[in-house]
């Protein structure tokens, strides 16, 4: 080929995918501004405290509300994102879970583990392709523990109660709404040959709002497991504490657990600081011995696998206890195939938001006697107001999804590839503008403070806690519930 030939040849190749680039670009611009008056959305629901029912025919009959499958998603394939799309310069894509087959588990060894995070990061370079779904709502956990911190340390006893006593609400809301689903009935997948693995830790017995809070994640935790129609899951602690606050779990779950076994484990070890390290590890070497000829702990094999099947077990599902899973049960043939090709799984990992949404009704009833308290408990958690109120309501079941965009950002650069830089000395960006001097009549300084996550859509989700949230790696989904689904654009 001549030079100038060659040379055009070669522009002619870099532009082409560069204006593709581009336009997709715009387009999602275009789109993300759009999505601040998306209509067809359900509008957000203030947030209405349980009545307890208590009625005498609410007895062992209750039926439960059949998941259906949505019409628009039979013969769903989900989509993928490419995995040079979150490598490369898109940082944190923990997200405190995986999913994988035995086979590739073995690939780690989990006795070398130095840190918690490294069983996700060690796992993910042990294997061919970290799967993460285009559309959030196909794989994404709700993560819970931050949450719940983030309201410690009130220093007015009774709003400090008012406040705990709401946030367990809203966890046992969650609890209570997915007891009245239905697990979807068996079908050919990974699910069924998946057994669950949740490292529990308790420290101390003695801080009572502690105590019920890890009790009601977990038990959250494993309801979700149980609607998604995993058949077993292993609680693994590693002392008195632990084997407490499961028992007392198991007994919150105990009108499902017909359709799931739950069995609480006790590892004897010395490492009380990395206790999911501790159960993985053990759990490798059952699996190692039942592979040789070693001889075998019988009790032991029975306690990890259950009566009569170790080999019934291909994939395992790790998961802290405070990560309540969302899976879009048309996804899961797809989910499936990956599995069957050694890839391993990651949920788009969604962070609850302080918001007043959840609150309102107690700043309100707090401000009759106490007006500063109530001010300092509304300068707390986001305001409901301008951008801060609008939250996209998705229920999966209706269809609606949420097509991942990237580190891209909204409203404010054009270009994704600059992002936006979190202020110095802060950890978490979604909790960067958190501060204790915040102050929401100075609204200037609100919207400085918040000027990260004002950045990125909130959402929320009608089978989850339905508290607003946002990716903890930073993302940006564009919430749909026109009946269209998420497509690749990297692949397209
Ligand atoms: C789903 O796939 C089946 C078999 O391939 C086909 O008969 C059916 O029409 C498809 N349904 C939809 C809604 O596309
Ligand atoms: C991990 O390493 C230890 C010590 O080197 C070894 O005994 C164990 O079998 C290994 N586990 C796996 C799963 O390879
Ligand atoms: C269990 O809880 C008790 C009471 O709070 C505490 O003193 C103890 O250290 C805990 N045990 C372990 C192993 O963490
Ligand atoms: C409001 O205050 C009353 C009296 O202190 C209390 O009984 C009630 O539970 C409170 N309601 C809320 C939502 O905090
Ligand atoms: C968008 O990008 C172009 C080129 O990089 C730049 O000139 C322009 O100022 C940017 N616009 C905004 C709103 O950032
Ligand atoms: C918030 O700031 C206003 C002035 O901008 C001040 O009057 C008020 O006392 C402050 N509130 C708190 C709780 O510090
Ligand atoms: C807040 O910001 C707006 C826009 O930048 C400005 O016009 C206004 O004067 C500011 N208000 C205060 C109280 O600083």
């Amino acid at each position: 080929m001549p030079l100038t030939e060659q040379f055009q040849f070669c522009s002619l190749r870099l532009l082409f995918p560069l204006l593709l680039v581009l336009s997709a670009s715009y387009r999602l611009y275009d789109e993300i501004i759009g999505t601040r008056d998306l209509t067809g959305l359900t509008p957000y629901q203030e947030y209405i405290p349980h009545q307890p029912r208590i009625s005498a025919s609410s007895s062992n009959a209750k039926k439960c509300q059949s998941p259906g499958v949505n019409s628009r998603h039979v013969n769903y394939t989900a989509s993928f994102l490419h995995p040079t799309q979150w490598m490369k310069g898109e940082g944190d894509i923990y997200s405190g879970m995986w999913w994988q087959s035995i086979d590739s588990m073995l690939l780690t060894n989990y006795s070398k583990i130095g840190f918690l995070e490294a069983i996700s990061f060690q796992s993910f370079r042990n294997n061919k392709r970290v799967i993460q779904t285009v559309d959030w709502l196909d794989v994404a956990v709700e993560h819970l523990s931050k949450y719940v911190k983030f309201f410690s340390g009130i220093t007015d006893n009774e709003v400090r109660r008012a406040v705990e006593d709401r946030v367990a609400e809203l966890i046992e809301g969650y609890i209570r709404r997915t007891k009245e689903r239905c697990p979807p009935s068996p079908i050919q997948s990974a699910i069924p040959s998946t057994i669950a693995i949740l490292p529990l830790r308790v420290s101390t017995l003695e801080k009572h709002y502690e105590v019920r809070l890890l009790k009601l994640q977990l038990t959250a935790t494993i309801a979700s497991l149980w609607v998604t129609g995993f058949p077993r899951a292993v609680i693994v602690g590693v002392s008195q504490n632990e084997s407490l606050v499961a028992s007392e779990s198991f007994e919150l779950l105990h009108d499902v657990t017909s359709s799931m076994e739950l069995k609480y484990i006790h590892v004897e070890t010395d490492d009380l600081g990395l206790v999911p390290k501790v159960a993985l590890t053990r759990f490798q070497q059952l699996i190692l011995q039942l592979a040789g000829d070693n001889t075998i702990n019988n009790v032991e094999i029975e306690e990890w696998f259950g009566q009569h099947r170790p080999s019934k077990w291909k994939h395992v599902y790790f998961t802290e206890p405070d990560l309540i899973l969302h899976i879009r049960p048309e996804a899961t043939q797809s989910l499936s195939q990956e599995l069957d090709k050694g890839h391993i799984i990651n949920a788009h990992r969604l962070q609850p938001l302080p918001h007043t949404h959840q609150f309102s009704d107690i700043i309100e009833n707090i401000s009759v006697q106490n007006p500063f308290s109530a001010l300092k408990l509304e300068n707390k958690v986001l305001p409901n107001k301008e951008l801060f109120a609008l939250v996209h309501s998705l229920n999966p079941t209706d269809g609606d999804v949420c097509c991942d965009q990237g580190k891209f950002y909204p409203g404010n650069l054009n270009d994704s590839s600059l992002p936006v830089v979190k202020r110095k000395g802060c950890w978490l960006w979604e909790f960067c503008g958190f501060g204790p001097n915040a102050n929401h009549s100075d609204w200037n300084a609100t919207l400085k403070n918040h000027e990260l996550l004002l950045k990125h859509p909130f959402i929320s989700l009608v089978q989850g806690t339905q508290i607003p949230l946002v990716h903890h790696g930073q993302r940006v989904c564009i919430p749909r519930s026109d009946g269209t689904f998420c497509s690749n654009v990297n692949e397209g």
